[in-house]
């Protein structure tokens, strides 16, 4: 099996730092309203691909909560973020890992779906949610649409930013990739520069893109059905060439 998890994007302490300060840190993200939205009337919610665990977490105030994360570095910031100590945190695969209980709600956001490189993987971590869902349970994932029409390739120049640690202070950030459109594959390259100390981190890795049929037939063919299909994280419905392909589903 492939996996992200074979390379060091998240793997890379280094790199891991920046993934709160990179994606949108204290600023509110639409999947996290979403989710929790969602999670208004579970008991109990698992976070596969939890990352550093900001969603897991705060949902973990009012419900018995879950997050796995195969990234050690990513799950060292989850467990000292504040909330963090109510939430049961597995250093575990998406694919493999199996919890002795069920879950009311399944989440996989910031688009954690697309680190399944292929039809196996995929199915792997579908296996994994219909496992873990509680008879009346849901789950809820994104992943990008191929067909947006929107370039998906990205040079330095084009991906330059720069973003603020909180305490290294401004940091150059970049973004080169290239997309193979026959396996429909990422492969992407961050780098952090601290402007301070000039320190550069770099890692790479890849993500995959799958059509709206071919993730509709493996949801299906792993045992769930899904009750509504949305185009993005405000609530719009799928229609082809949407943002993100966002199915809401449970047990068939
Ligand atoms: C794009 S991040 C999303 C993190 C988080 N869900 C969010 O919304 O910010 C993808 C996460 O998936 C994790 N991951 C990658 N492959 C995995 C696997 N096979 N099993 C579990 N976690 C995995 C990475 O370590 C990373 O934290």
């Amino acid at each position: 099996m492939t996996s992200p998890l074979d390379t060091d994007i998240y793997k890379d302490p280094g790199v891991a730092r920046f993934y709160d300060p990179s994606h949108g840190w204290d600023q509110k993200r639409a999947d996290f309203d979403y989710c929790a939205s969602l999670a208004e009337d579970a008991g109990s919610v698992l976070d596969l691909g939890c990352g550093t665990g900001e969603l897991i977490a705060a949902l973990a105030q009012d419900r018995r909560a879950a997050g796995v994360d195969g990234a050690a570095p990513m799950l060292e910031i989850a467990r000292q973020r504040p909330g963090g100590d109510r939430v049961d945190w597995v250093h575990g695969d998406a694919r493999t890992v199996r919890l002795d209980r069920t879950f009311d709600l399944i989440v996989l956001t910031g688009h954690a779906f697309q680190v399944f490189l292929t039809d196996a993987d995929q199915a792997a971590a579908l296996a994994t949610i219909a496992a873990h869902l509680a008879p009346d349970g849901r789950f809820i994932f994104d992943s990008r649409d191929p067909t947006y029409p929107a370039p998906k390739e990205q040079t330095k120049d084009e991906s330059h930013r720069v973003v603020e640690h909180p305490e290294l202070g401004p940091t150059d950030r970049w973004c080169v990739s290239t997309y193979d459109t026959a396996s429909q594959i990422l492969t992407y390259t961050n780098t952090y520069r601290v402007q301070r100390t000039g320190e550069t981190n770099t890692a790479s890795d890849q993500i995959r893109y799958t059509p709206y049929a071919e993730l509709a037939a493996r949801i299906e063919a792993a045992g769930l059905t899904v009750d509504r299909w949305l185009g993005d994280w405000h609530g719009t419905p799928y229609q082809p060439a949407a943002k993100d392909i966002i199915p809401i589903g449970r047990l068939a």
